[in-house]
């Protein structure tokens, strides 16, 4: 059992948790509001989720996680993360299993670089990462992660990456396709169930050019789920979308945060959807700075958030 960390108060009685969402958020002053006193740990190993959410197993661990580009051509450095610890030794602890979290903070803070790291699309300079209880380091052979990531992990990336000669149908079958459990009547079968789940029962048949962003993101979405991953990574999947598309997708994806458990990893520059997450992580400068917990993932209501927003517009 994972020890508690070591200055921790370890009272969930004395963790200040905040509603998250709308009415809360504006802009700067969602990183004062959020500054969370404390620790979520409930002094045995599980972490205190959104609601009466538990959480009791760790799905990601960070140690001294650094990551330093070389520029190419030229005798430079760039360091997109100087120290990230994401762990039980941590204040910020473990991405646990079942657990959605966001990840918010100014551009070029190393989100993404982050996110790339947590799905092994990027090694890291040094530090540990560990997947499920495996190990990974910089010297963990490519082999090893292309498998990991096909079997294990989903990606929806913010402009979607569909193949675009291939209909939304045969994208989302493709991964099944490569990983090479189902055969051809099941993974057709799972197909048409993703599909329907992100309302798209109608579309199949569409290559992405003759979909919408919000229709094209949630094929994103239905591919990204076709093996059933225990983690799903999404970096600003909502970025590009309106204000009904964004609902839409984010109402998905807490249905199968909910639902089927499956760890969510999402990076946004909306705070107005934090509300849909257990907790909230800002990165600045290639560093987490504060964390912040919801009381409670609750969807945004269509009306009451347009009102929301046109009262914000009239008043700024
Ligand atoms: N391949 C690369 N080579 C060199 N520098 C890079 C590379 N990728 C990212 N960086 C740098 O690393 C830092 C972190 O970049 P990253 O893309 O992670 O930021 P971000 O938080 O996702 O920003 P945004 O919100 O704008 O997407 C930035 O300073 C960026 O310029
Ligand atoms: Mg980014």
């Amino acid at each position: 059992m994972p020890s508690e960390p070591a200055n921790s108060n370890g009272v969930k009685d004395e963790i200040e948790l905040v509603g998250l969402g709308p009415e809360n958020s504006n802009g700067s002053a969602m990183l004062e509001r959020a500054d969370v006193e404390g620790y979520a740990c409930n002094g045995d190993g599980t972490y205190l989720g959104a609601g009466e959410k538990v959480l009791d197993e760790c799905a990601v661990e960070l140690e001294h996680i650094r990551k330093t580009y070389n520029l190419e051509g030229r005798d430079e450095q760039v360091v997109a993360l100087k120290e990230i610890n994401i762990c039980h030794e941590s204040e910020i602890y473990p991405i646990m299993k079942g657990e959605f979290l966001i990840l918010r903070g100014p551009s070029g803070g190393g989100k993404t670089t982050l996110l790339n790291m947590i799905g092994c699309i990027d090694n890291p300079t040094s530090g540990v990462l560990r997947l499920f209880g495996d190990k990974i380091t910089a010297e963990t052979s490519d082999s090893y992660l292309a498998k990991l990531r096909l079997a294990k992990i989903g990606f929806v990336f913010q402009t979607f990456n569909l193949l675009a000669t291939m209909s939304a149908f045969e994208n989302v079958e493709l991964p099944m396709t490569l990983l090479g459990v189902l055969n051809k009547k099941q993974r057709q079968k799972r197909a048409v169930e993703l599909l329907t789940t992100v309302g798209l029962w109608d579309r199949m048949d569409h290559l992405p050019s003759e979909l919408s962003g919000g229709e094209q993101q949630r094929v994103a979405i239905a591919r990204a789920l076709a093996n059933k991953p225990e983690l799903l990574l999404l970096d600003e999947p909502t970025g590009d979308l309106d204000t009904r598309n964004t609902i839409d997708v984010m109402d998905i994806l807490l249905d199968i945060n909910l639902k089927q458990r499956t760890t969510l990893v999402m990076v946004t520059h909306n705070p107005d959807i934090e509300c849909y997450a257990d907790r909230v992580l800002y990165l600045q400068d290639g560093q987490c700075v504060k964390q912040a917990l919801n009381e409670s993932q609750c969807r945004l209501e269509f009306t009451k958030y347009m009102d929301f927003l046109n009262s914000k517009q009239a008043d700024p």
